[in-house]
């Protein structure tokens, strides 16, 4: 039975610093406060996904430091199966991430074990596609193992839930044969060749990509809410308003909700509505899989509001 979701992706170790601004060049700037967490966009999106209930396994690499320990067992704690996760020669993937007073983040991350994931590695697991119903990629790992991942899903029928972050090249007949593409307006850019400044750019822009791949689209635009396509049917989402502690993960959340959502058999538009709302719980508090909501406590906040 095809009851699971699988994730292919990034598991990094997050040291996010608030600070009161960005430091200058030659500046050494004291942060406010300094917090470690288990992150990385694959872990993030797989935690969000079991919060909300959801069976999910994840595969991917850390090293054999410390950090990579603390992710296995924050991750699992979370009730991610981690069973195939496996060990790197290099360090563990690190997000160094630096969060302003307005809780809008400037991360830079270190791919780490993440990219000694080979295309290699992604087949001889290919037993973890038999039982999946989605498989939920990003672009942290090598674009060689994201090929792999999505021959073997259209090979094996797993949908394909592709976020494009951080924006890299990939050959379009693989975004072809993914059933949603998620990206901000920045990774869109990069996909449609146009700048994106604002709303109709953003619905200009998905409207082209869903025509060209034949796939859903989302892009978000952080306050400005999200441009929808699905068979070439435009639908713009406004964000839900909260006070932003720490945007770090709010991506994320907002994949795995989605995600989630499809397999329970919600249209497109009801799993992004969802998914608005677990992201807004997300940047309520600092770090990303600890700030995730599960689906009593997005009810409890928005039917309390
Ligand atoms: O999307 C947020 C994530 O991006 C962080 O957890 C960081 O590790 C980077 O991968």
């Amino acid at each position: 039975m095809k009851d699971k979701i699988l994730v292919i992706g990034s598991m990094n170790y997050d040291i996010i610093t608030k600070v009161p601004h960005m430091p200058e060049r030659g500046e050494t700037l004291p942060a406010d406060s300094v917090s470690v967490r288990s992150g990385g966009k694959g872990a993030n999106q797989a935690v969000q996904a079991a919060k909300l209930g959801k069976k999910v396994v994840m595969y991917g690499k850390v090293g054999t430091d410390a950090q990579g320990k603390y992710l296995l067992e924050t991750i699992s704690s979370y009730k991610v199966n981690v069973d195939n996760v496996e060990k790197a020669q290099e360090i563990t993937g690190l997000g160094l991430v630096n969060a302003l007073p307005d809780g809008s983040v400037f991360a830079t991350i270190a791919h780490g074990a993440n990219y000694e994931i080979t295309p290699e590695d992604i087949s001889r697991h290919e037993e973890l596609f038999y039982d999946a119903e989605y498989l939920i990629l990003q672009m942290e790992i090598p674009q060689k193992a994201i090929e792999k991942s999505i021959e073997l899903a259209a090979k094996n029928g797993v949908k394909v839930v592709f976020n494009t972050a951080p924006s890299e090249k990939i050959e379009e007949s693989y975004l072809e044969k993914c059933s949603l593409l998620i990206m901000n307006e920045v990774e869109a850019q990069a996909f449609c060749g146009f700048e994106i400044k604002n709303v109709q750019d953003a619905e200009s822009a998905a409207l082209s990509l869903n025509r060209k791949y034949e796939t859903g689209i989302i892009i978000t635009l952080g306050e400005k809410g999200s441009v929808i396509c699905e068979e070439e049917k435009l639908t713009c989402l406004t964000p839900e308003r909260v006070e932003a502690v720490e945007t770090t993960g709010a991506g994320d959340s907002y994949v795995g909700a989605v995600t989630s959502e499809l397999m329970d058999g919600k249209s497109l538009i009801e799993a992004c509505e969802f998914a608005n709302r677990c992201s807004a719980l997300t940047v309520m508090k600092v770090g990303a899989q600890d700030s995730m909501p599960t689906k009593e406590e997005v009810d409890k906040f928005f039917i309390k509001k």
